[in-house]
């Protein structure tokens, strides 16, 4: 064991609530899907048992429809805004109402994959995966009442880079107006320069109050939400796992399951290409509001890899990054856009999880030395600069909150994929 694994794993079980772990202490005091599902990664390295507990507690509060809440909020915290009383979903044990990336099935495939104890794998496995089906159904239902083969977020929260670039121009026409005032908690936490604005807060706020007052028949919000916007990262990652779901099923005997996860797989991949950009070497998101392409290269767009898109696009997206040219990878925007900002949460700064799962999806379509590239370059600037929540690209500073959960868990990642 290195130092880094060993502190890394120490992060892991300080955060660690017995059945979830919450993303860091003070600033995200309770369960969140996409940092379980990959914090399991992390916890498997050193206690199998309690990864595949880590999101068996997160799909116990899946909701009948089959949505898996973003936030469960397993005890009363006042250190979080918005809190339980906001969302007011009604859930026996409170949970927020709009969803999160869904990494749960690519999770499910590779703590298999690489599970010791095969049997208790096999068991917990066999109970997770018609869970994890039903999500996936519920995304196509709901968030592709088309049939176009790619699902829409409604709030910029569920793409799980809450203030990207990306959300910009749908999201000036969410109004501000008649929102209930409030006092945000993530500013007494974090620098408030590092964070959402206030403008951007209110809108987040809007579209959860009007989401509220149409009960949370989840439904009914596609249709209701003036923000609609299909982000090729969030559908690369959905495809992925409705491919390693497939797969799994297929191994176990779950033939319809398969079968509807490889369509649902198949069908969105051939919908991906529509948002392809050439001139940009990396996909973009499509406002389906207005129908057209948004013109913001983010990391969402190059996120798309972790999908089995054409080898060529891989090819194009690992030049791409290349071409940004800073001191770590990946940045979440394109440094050269004037809208940059390397401090900024979603809107330029590093994050580990995405660098993860932007590898992983390179080395799998042939683009090795980038895949070695990005480890490289994510364990340099954890060396640097400890675990930090997000970097700025160009000084590797660490922003945000400290001792990050998921940033500890695609360290032990990392490590075991160094070559
Ligand atoms: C922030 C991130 C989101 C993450 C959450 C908890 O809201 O934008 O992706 O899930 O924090 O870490």
């Amino acid at each position: 064991m290195n130092a880094l694994s060993d502190n890394a794993i120490e992060i892991l079980r300080e955060n660690d609530r017995g059945t979830y772990t919450v993303p860091t202490k003070g600033l995200y005091p309770f369960q969140w899907n996409w940092d379980s599902c990959l914090t399991a990664l992390g916890q498997r390295h050193f206690d199998e048992a309690r990864a595949w507990t880590e999101i068996e507690t997160l799909m116990a509060h899946q909701w009948p429809c089959g949505m898996v809440p973003h936030i469960v909020f397993h005890k009363p915290d006042d250190g979080y805004f918005p809190g339980p009383d906001v969302w007011a979903t009604g859930r026996p044990v409170p949970t927020s109402g709009i969803t999160q990336p869904a990494v749960a099935g690519f999770a499910l495939r590779r703590l298999f994959d690489l599970a010791k104890d095969r049997t208790a794998a096999e068991t917990r496995v066999r109970a997770l995966l018609p869970k994890v089906a039903a999500w996936h159904r519920w995304f196509f239902a709901t968030r592709d009442p088309a049939g176009e083969g790619l699902v829409a977020i409604v709030h910029p929260w569920e793409s799980g880079r809450d203030n990207s670039i990306d959300w910009d121009e749908a999201f000036d026409r969410v109004p501000t107006e008649g929102v209930s005032p409030y006092t945000r908690r993530d500013t007494q936490h974090a620098n408030p320069a590092h964070r959402p604005t206030k403008e951007q807060y209110d809108r987040y706020l809007w579209l959860v109050e009007h989401f509220r007052s149409l009960n949370w028949e989840t439904s009914r919000l596609h249709d209701a939400s003036p923000f609609r916007v299909v982000d090729p990262g969030f559908n690369g990652i959905l495809l992925r796992a409705c491919a390693d779901l497939a797969d799994l099923a297929d191994h176990l005997g779950e033939v319809e399951i398969a079968a509807e996860n490889r369509h649902f797989a198949d069908r969105g991949l051939a919908a991906l290409e529509g948002l392809w950009s050439d001139k940009d070497g990396q996909y973009l998101c499509k406002d389906r509001v207005t129908g057209t392409l948004v013109q913001s290269q983010s990391i969402g767009g190059l996120l798309a890899a972790f999908a089995a898109i054409p080898q060529d696009r891989a090819a194009r997206i690992a030049q791409t990054i290349d071409s940004h040219a800073t001191r770590f990878r990946v940045a979440s925007h394109l440094p050269s856009d004037p809208r940059f900002d390397a401090k900024r949460y979603w809107r330029g700064p590093v994050w580990l999880v995405v660098n993860y799962m932007v590898a992983d999806g390179l080395a799998r379509a042939g683009q090795a030395d980038a895949a070695d590239a990005i480890t490289a370059s994510s364990l340099d600037l954890i060396r640097e600069s400890g675990f930090a929540e997000y970097y700025d690209p160009n000084t590797g500073e660490p922003l945000g909150g400290g001792r990050f959960t998921w940033t500890a868990a695609m360290v032990l990642e990392f490590l075991s994929m160094e070559r």
